[in-house]
């Protein structure tokens, strides 16, 4: 792996404010793999780092940026806004990286299940990858079995965003753009998109949401990280306790595609309402569970949607203490327990992935909204914005 180039920029550079405050230097850039908490960034507290990651076969370059603030570090990628790592402490103040990835561009491009990615233009399912909007019919690429997954074949996760750096007040940041032109993957519409990834003082992970388009059209954007709060390549998830406040979940059928049904939890694997081990319920024979190959389900959260983040999930890792809180605007979120990661590639450490050694948990509209008359709206016109926001906290017990 080469050396990179890495260009020191503070955030309030970044921003246009006064540069005085400006560390520069240069650093030797390790590679990719830098993930695990051994710092070297010469930025300091509040700074951006950027530096090369690697180029697409087209020539177009991609870069990673660092930034970090409290106790938490985040890297993302240029290439699909993806979250390459996230280091957090444990009870004892050690750093690691609790989201799955890999050190390098070439295996992010040739085998990512969408790895800590943007999702776009809408996060899971479009049933047979077509709907209705207006009175008119449009087709998206089939690329999940019978149906349409996160967006078509060359989603979000797949492109260029442009990246920058801010400051406010305490947070810090990147925001990352794109614009999607009419008729992309088959969705009307030009989408400009905005993403602000922002790591407040306490160390939160902020992720807000924002588009406008030009014609009608659905919009359902989220994040895929895939986290394992004991660090990555560390085995599996299946003793984490998860808290879920959800009454409700949306059971689907044997291609993932909910039926419609907002069905209770009580009695069932999916009930979260009081924690459980992750894993304790994943072994039984119930029909959703089989289609899931697992937990691969939108939950109804009670909360439902909401202008401001609420609460809905609190995660608990028994062994580093680590705990994870989640609050959204959106009134679902997809809880899939790496069902799919099936020991054919290796991560960020080295180590290789098993089913279950993860798990994702996708804020968002519930899956195949444009079809289903009676699931919130996923519709945006021109004129109206789309927001959505999501507050990950850390902590630890
Ligand atoms: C889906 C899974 C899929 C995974 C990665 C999740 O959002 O629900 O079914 O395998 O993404 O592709």
């Amino acid at each position: 792996m080469t050396t990179s180039r890495r260009t020191v920029i503070t955030a309030a550079a970044a921003a246009g404010l006064a540069a005085s405050a400006a560390t520069t230097g240069t650093a030797h850039a390790k590679s990719g793999g830098d993930s695990a908490g051994s710092g070297g960034d010469s930025a300091g507290k509040g700074g951006a780092v950027k530096e090369h990651f690697g180029t697409l076969a087209d020539g177009t370059d991609v870069d990673r940026w660092t930034i970090e603030n409290g106790r938490t570090r985040l890297r993302v990628l240029s290439y699909g806004g993806i979250v390459q790592s996230l280091e957090i402490p444990d009870r004892h103040g050690r750093r690691a990286n609790v989201s799955l990835g890999f050190d390098d561009l070439d295996s992010y491009v040739a085998n990512s299940p969408y790895f800590g990615a943007l999702i776009g233009r809408y996060g899971n399912r479009i049933a047979r990858g077509t709907f209705t909007l207006d009175g008119k019919k449009y087709q998206l690429p089939i690329n999940d079995g019978p149906n349409s997954l996160h967006g078509g074949d060359k989603g979000f996760d797949k492109h260029v965003w442009s990246v920058e750096a801010f400051r406010k007040g305490a947070d810090v940041g990147l925001t990352l753009r794109r614009v999607s032109p009419d008729g992309e993957m088959g969705y009307p519409g030009t989408l400009t998109v905005r993403v602000d990834y922002t790591l407040t003082a306490e160390g939160d992970f902020r992720i807000d949401y924002e588009a406008t388009t030009d014609k009608a059209t659905v919009v359902n954007l989220t994040n895929h990280t895939y986290y394992n709060l004991a660090g990555e390549g560390s085995g599996s998830i299946y003793n984490h306790r998860l808290e879920i406040a959800a009454a409700r979940y949306t059971p689907v059928d044997k291609t993932l595609i909910p039926t419609g049904e907002l069905a209770r939890v009580a009695g069932t694997p999916f009930d979260f309402r009081r924690t459980k081990e992750i894993g304790r319920d994943i072994r039984e024979a119930h029909q959703q569970v089989l289609y899931g190959q697992g937990i691969d389900h939108n939950f109804v959260l009670d909360k439902g949607i909401t202008s401001r983040p609420e609460h809905f999930l609190t995660v608990t890792e028994p062994e580093s203490g680590r705990v994870m809180r989640i609050a959204t605007t959106e009134p679902g979120a997809q809880f899939y327990t790496g069902n799919f990661l099936t020991g054919t590639f290796a991560g960020t450490s080295g180590k290789v992935y098993r089913q279950g050694d993860a798990f994702a948990l996708e804020t968002q509209h519930f899956p195949d909204s444009p079809n289903q008359p009676s699931f919130p709206s996923t519709v945006l016109r021109p004129g109206q914005t789309y927001r959505s926001t999501t507050v990950h906290s850390f902590s630890t017990r």
